[in-house]
């Protein structure tokens, strides 16, 4: 009888689990069987009901059974299971017509693009492009060019100072006389560089900025102010793209003489006045001069060999003017509106 009953068992497991069409039938289908109420479960349950002799012989016939029809499922299992995901594979399409998804990129800050116009500006005009140190010390920033401690340029430049004699740069102008050091003239160069000051920020002021120093030097008598002029007047014509007016204004600064400011005809407006010149139509834009004796004789050269002529100016300053830019803290700000602009 039992014996009937597991053939009978097997050939109706066999039908079905070929019947079964994916993973979840084929589950119900092992639960109706191997489960806990299964039917074959139940057979092998009963085995201790029955005498020993038709015990031995059914429970060995229960397994092996068991076992096939373990060995059935997991073929059914294997095969569903290629089956749905060559399926789903083919389902699988691309809409090619989809909008792709948008990378966003980066730019170079409006800062950096100024100095890099800058430097190609010069460096095609001859002048080399030199850096100097951040932290420098009195010496360099002050006595080398000419301002001794007692001297009341001193309060122009003012900085803060670190401990143990250090501070930190007011101008680019201490690294004319770190070049002259090492180098000897004939020579041209610009020094791009940050600067601090000790300063009370507003729209115009920051407490650290970017400056351009330039210095050209050759045999007395062979460079002025007339050089200096043309020079700077190509420049700024190439830097904001049209041809600006320039103006020379006598000025002072300790390391230079003579000395002058320098103003642009405010390439904004033309020089018909607007917000950005003040209605005055020139902006002012840099200081300027003849390399001071002393600061030859600072940096280990006669000054009745050399003449030459130094300039300072404010980074931010052209950028502001060439961009349109009415507050310089914006720059620093880091303000994704404002930089996505450039
Ligand atoms: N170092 C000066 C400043 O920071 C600018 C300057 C440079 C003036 C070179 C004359 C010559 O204001």
């Amino acid at each position: 009888m039992a014996r009937i009953n597991l053939k009978r068992l097997k050939n109706k497991a066999k039908k079905e689990i070929v019947k079964t069409q994916n993973l979840k039938e084929l589950d119900k289908l092992f639960k109706k069987y191997s489960g806990k109420r299964g039917e074959l479960t139940s057979i092998l349950r009963s085995l201790k009901e029955m005498p020993k002799t038709k015990r031995l012989k059914v429970g060995r016939q229960a397994n092996e059974l068991k076992e096939f029809l373990i060995a059935q499922f997991d073929k059914r299992a294997k095969f569903l299971k290629d089956k749905s995901e060559k399926e789903s594979k083919k389902k699988e399409w691309i809409d090619v017509t989809l909008p792709g998804e948008k990378i966003l990129l980066g730019h170079l800050h409006p800062l950096t693009q100024t100095r890099r116009k800058v430097e190609e500006i010069f460096q095609s005009l001859g002048f080399s492009v030199i850096e100097g140190p951040e932290i420098e010390n009195e010496w360099y920033n002050f006595d080398t060019l000419n301002i001794p401690k007692d001297h009341p340029a001193r309060d122009f430049w003012d900085t803060l100072y670190l401990k143990g004699g250090g501070l930190l740069r007011t101008h680019t102008s201490p690294v004319q006389v770190r070049f002259l050091e090492k180098n000897k003239p004939p020579l041209r160069i610009i020094v791009p560089g940050r600067v601090f000051r000790h300063e009370a920020t507003d729209a115009s002021h920051e407490i650290n900025f970017y400056q351009v120093e330039g210095l050209m030097v050759d045999d007395k008598g062979k460079i002025s102010i007339a050089h200096f002029k043309a020079i700077i007047e190509e420049f700024f014509r190439r830097f904001f793209g049209k041809r600006v007016k320039i103006r020379l204004r006598p000025s002072f600064f300790p390391f230079t003489e003579p000395s002058f400011e320098v103003d642009v005809s405010c390439p904004i407006c033309g020089g018909k006045g607007c917000s950005a010149c003040k209605n005055s139509s020139w902006i002012e834009i840099m200081g300027a001069g003849m390399v001071h004796p002393n600061v030859f004789k600072n940096s280990g050269l006669n000054p009745k060999d050399w003449q030459g002529f130094a300039f300072g100016m404010g980074m931010d300053r052209l950028a502001m003017v060439k961009y349109k830019i009415n507050d310089i803290r914006l720059f620093y700000s880091g303000d994704l509106r404002f930089l996505k602009q450039f």
